[in-house]
């Protein structure tokens, strides 16, 4: 595994994302077993970062990423676990009950990465950032984040925060470039700060194109780990695909150690 490092933190490039684990908007225990396999498989191939939220299955997939992570018997240090804030409880006092609630759901005293899910129209960031602050201070929390920001309020979010941010996870792949458009990635790569791309997979139309479909072959590999390699190879940028099938699931995990060539990198910057 490739990992990206700021100051003593270490991440890894590729990580395991939870939405429709446990459900999707609202939690859905006819799809547990499944989605509890699919922790048990990530966590036994190797994945150590993984991305929640308290809005994925209304709470019930930190509540299986928790239970998964306690049957693995993998100490917690070894794990780096993210989970969100949604857009509706960005008031002081909800961010620090959310927190609270994620916690106990995931059976972990602390959380490596807390982020703003998404902004809302009438948030307040200094109060938010005030909240998060203090859970960061209280240990709760080890590092912050956001989600869905755009560089202006990536940069409102920086001033107000007293801890440096350490993503902006966004959506962002072969067949997404809107956080290279508006500025965000550049701004990342500028101020030290990771950029989250979600959604890696979501290449659609793509997965039959020429020249991707040329770079898999020569590797012997598939044009989603090209996707996925490609996102991994760019500095600051970390990436959390998501699986229920274990044979997708190692793909990607291997994918961070596919090497392309600086020609197939080039190529597959023009396609989108
Ligand atoms: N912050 C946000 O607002 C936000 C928004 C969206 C997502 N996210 C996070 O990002 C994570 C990933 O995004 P996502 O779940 O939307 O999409 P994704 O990971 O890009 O794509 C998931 C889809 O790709 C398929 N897939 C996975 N690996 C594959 C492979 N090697 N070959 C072929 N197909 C493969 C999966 O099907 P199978 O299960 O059959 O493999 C699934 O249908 C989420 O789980 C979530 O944690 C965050």
């Amino acid at each position: 595994m490739k990992y990206e490092t700021i100051g003593d933190i270490k991440v890894p490039k590729i990580g395991f994302g939870t939405w429709r684990i446990g459900g999707g908007s609202s939690a859905d225990n006819s799809v547990d077993s499944k989605s509890l396999a699919a922790l048990r498989s990530a966590l036994e191939m190797g994945y150590t970062l993984f991305d929640t939220a308290e809005m994925y299955a209304d709470g019930h997939a930190e509540e299986l990423l928790g239970k998964a992570m306690q049957e693995s018997r993998l100490a917690r240090s070894s794990l780096f676990v993210t989970s969100k804030v949604e857009a509706s409880h960005l008031q002081y006092d909800q961010v620090l009950r959310a927190c609270e609630a994620s916690l106990r759901r995931l059976g972990s005293e602390y959380l490596d990465l807390y982020l703003i899910h998404w902004p809302s129209a009438g948030m307040k960031l200094a109060d938010t950032f005030r909240a998060l602050n203090e859970l960061v201070q209280n240990g709760k929390v080890r590092h912050l984040g956001v989600s869905n920001f755009d560089l202006k309020l990536l940069g409102q979010a920086r001033q107000v925060s007293q801890s440096a941010l350490l993503t902006d996870q966004v959506p962002y792949g072969l067949a997404d470039r809107d956080y290279v458009k508006n500025g965000v990635l550049e701004y990342c790569r500028n101020n030290n700060i990771l950029l989250t791309a979600y959604s890696p997979l979501e290449i659609g139309k793509l997965s039959s194109n020429k020249k991707l479909l040329s770079v898999a072959r020569a590797h012997r590999t598939t044009p989603h780990q090209v996707a996925l390699a490609w996102l991994a190879s760019q500095p600051r940028v970390i990436t959390i695909p998501m699986s229920f099938d274990p044979k997708h699931q190692s793909e990607n995990l291997e994918a961070a150690d596919l090497v392309l060539t600086a020609e197939e990198l080039n190529e597959l910057k023009g396609i989108s």
